[in-house]
């Protein structure tokens, strides 16, 4: 699969602040990344560089084999883009909007067609100020497909947005997708990331802590999964006299770490054994959001103690 997108090393200060801190990563083509990241951990920055709407410190940056500042005239009649918080004239319907667009990518497309494509074709003729958060975040979408591009830069598409319009975008992407496009996502959202990409890197403070596909991270930086049963104490005692495995028991709750997958069936059998009453049986796994959370959390942890004086 060709590359999309390559970054190398890529750093942006403001001032003394680096906001981006040395960042590596690539998207092969047609596929989707999210950019995951708390408000500040420097998501839009790296968009609008790959955009060439910013300007790089250093590194390197390719976006399909084009340096994005020197050569932005060529790549933006390429790519797609809507920018986080996006808003356009208040009086100007979906229709207007993509005929202006129109014009101004010298393109020939079909404006219900493109309308259409994003499920706003019934407010056509709606004027921007009276369409919801949704609406206008579709509209956006629409936008940055006008001039048919290889690759769509969407930042938060889809913060503030109730879940139903949310899913509706949603669904959006994953037909950019299924039309062969390469998507690069910024969220704080972590099951949209976990939902949508087939890559994710995780982004704090400017730099990456962890990048993959949601199962790769989950399985690296997770807890290993849990066997885990409603039952007494006493079952919590009888599974750590007879197994191996760590033995949790909280609020009524008797859990078993599974280390390694072939040790279910002996568990199993080991709380059927004890004779002790059991019951609502569940396997409990890591989500993408605990590790997001931890990972967060300890580099915060670290970032504190190591300012902290002595
Ligand atoms: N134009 C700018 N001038 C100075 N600092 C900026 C500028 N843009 C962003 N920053 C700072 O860089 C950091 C990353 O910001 P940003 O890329 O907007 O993060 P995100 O999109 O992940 O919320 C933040 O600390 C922000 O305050
Ligand atoms: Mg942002």
């Amino acid at each position: 699969m060709p590359t999309a997108i390559e970054v190398r090393s890529l750093v942006k200060r403001y001032g003394t602040l680096a906001a981006i801190g040395g960042v590596d990563f690539s998207v092969p083509a047609g596929t989707v990344f999210a950019f995951l990241g708390p408000n500040g951990a420097g998501k839009t920055t790296t968009t609008e560089i790959l955009e060439g709407l910013r300007r790089r410190t250093s590194g390197d940056v390719r976006v399909l084999g084009l340096d994005p500042w020197t050569e932005g005239r060529t790549l933006h009649r390429r790519i797609g883009v809507i920018p986080q918080d996006f808003r356009f004239f208040e009086k100007i319907t979906p229709k207007e909007a993509v005929e202006y667009y129109r014009t101004l990518f010298h393109t020939d497309v079909d404006p219900g067609r493109l309308l259409a494509q994003v499920e706003l074709l019934d407010k056509m003729h709606a004027r921007f100020d009276t369409l919801s958060g949704g609406q206008k975040q579709k509209l956006g979408l629409a936008l940055a497909l006008t001039n048919n591009p290889e690759i769509c830069f969407l930042d938060e598409p889809t913060t503030g947005l109730d879940p139903h319009a949310r899913r509706a975008i949603w669904a959006v992407i994953r037909n950019l997708k299924r039309e062969g496009r390469t998507v690069f996502l910024t969220t704080h959202y972590l099951e949209e990331a976990e939902l949508l990409a087939d890559q994710v890197a995780i982004i704090h403070h400017g730099r990456i802590i962890a990048a993959g596909t949601p199962g790769e991270i989950i399985r690296i930086h997770g807890i290993p999964p849990r066997i885990s049963v409603e039952g007494p104490e006493e079952l919590a005692g009888y599974l750590r006299a007879h197994l191996t495995a760590s033995v949790f028991s909280e609020r009524g709750r008797v859990e078993v770490e599974l280390a390694d997958r072939r040790d279910a069936l002996k568990i199993l059998s080991a709380i059927e054994e004890s004779g002790i009453p059991w019951q609502a049986f569940e396997t409990r796994q890591d989500t993408l959001e605990n590790v997001f959370v931890r990972l967060v959390g300890q580099m915060d942890d670290g970032a504190l103690k190591s300012e902290a004086p002595g």
